[in-house]
């Protein structure tokens, strides 16, 4: 409600596109740092903050799959999961776009970044621990009573998705050793032969489930992906150079390559 021009009484504001979306509030948010500004730092900018916005929509659906795998709506979480998973190509082909960029570009505002880094986007730590790739450390890095360190609490705490999908697998019928539905849920997903050995029944005798697992592993593969090509992107970028946010760089990146989400559904296949 706002007060009308004679001061009279208060009338709605008829909604419009740029009240409903924040377009003034959005188109405000771009503050490049360099003089001039550097023609690169826009897109530097605009390219991050697509990515934040893409991470919040990719937690509300993995935080919904989890939701429905909960009340067995099954087909529903593997639509979810398909949305999820063109999100996530989509999220991977914007890297194209930043790969444009040549390092003197780069260079002209890289320095006004100070130790500003994406390693510092806790969206992206929230994304890595509900798939189950949990560390304290990752928390510590954000200040006490800020958002960012309340959200990878709660999140530390939280079932992952694999213990979502696991207590779905044991009301479906499978057995589930009880340690695995009581795990710790803070620890790293481990392999397991017991886990293993149900996933190949599975797959040989209940097609339904098994997509529902092709689904997990495109999810899987689709984040490998991701940081291969981010690594790629940043060899061609700086090289060999530390990055802003205090890392040895690529060097560093390289590590987490090649981990898997879901150890088991990459384990079964050579025995399938
Ligand atoms: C020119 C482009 C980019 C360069 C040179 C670059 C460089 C780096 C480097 C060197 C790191 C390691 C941490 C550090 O020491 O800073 C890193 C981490 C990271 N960057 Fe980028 N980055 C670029 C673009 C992006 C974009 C567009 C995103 C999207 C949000 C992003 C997200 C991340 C994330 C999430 C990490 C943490 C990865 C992990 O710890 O596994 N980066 N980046």
């Amino acid at each position: 409600m706002t007060t009308n021009d004679s001061g009279g009484a208060d009338v709605p504001k008829a909604l419009t596109y740029g009240r409903y979306l924040r377009i003034d509030d959005l188109l405000a948010l771009q503050q490049p740092r360099s003089d001039g500004p550097e023609h690169d730092e826009l897109l530097f900018i605009v390219i991050h903050q697509v990515y934040e916005l893409w991470f919040k929509e990719l937690l509300h659906e993995i935080d919904f799959v989890k939701q429905l795998l909960g009340r067995d709506e099954s087909s529903r979480a593997q639509h979810t999961l398909k949305r999820i998973l063109t999100i996530l190509k989509v999220a991977v082909s914007q890297i194209d776009i930043l790969e444009t960029m040549t390092p003197l570009e780069f260079l002209s505002f890289r320095a006004r970044l100070e130790a500003a880094s994406g390693f510092q986007s806790d969206q992206f730590r929230q994304i890595e621990f509900v798939l189950g790739r949990k560390t304290a450390a990752a928390i510590d890095r954000f200040p006490e009573g800020s958002r960012a360190r309340a959200e990878l609490q709660r999140r530390y705490a939280e079932p992952t998705l694999w213990d979502a999908f696991l207590h779905y697998l044991s009301r479906e019928g499978y057995f589930v050793p009880p340690a695995h539905l009581a795990r710790d849920l803070t620890a790293p997903i481990e392999p397991s032969t017991d886990v293993q050995r149900l996933l190949i029944d599975l797959y040989r005798r209940d097609a339904k489930n098994a997509e529902l697992c092709e689904r997990l592993v495109d999810l899987d593969e689709g984040m490998q992906e991701w940081r291969y090509r981010h690594v790629k992107m940043v060899e061609r970028t700086i090289g060999a150079k530390t990055g802003t946010g205090g890392s040895g760089g690529a060097s560093y990146l390289r590590t987490t390559l090649s981990q898997p989400l879901f150890p088991d559904l990459w384990e079964i296949r050579s025995q399938l």
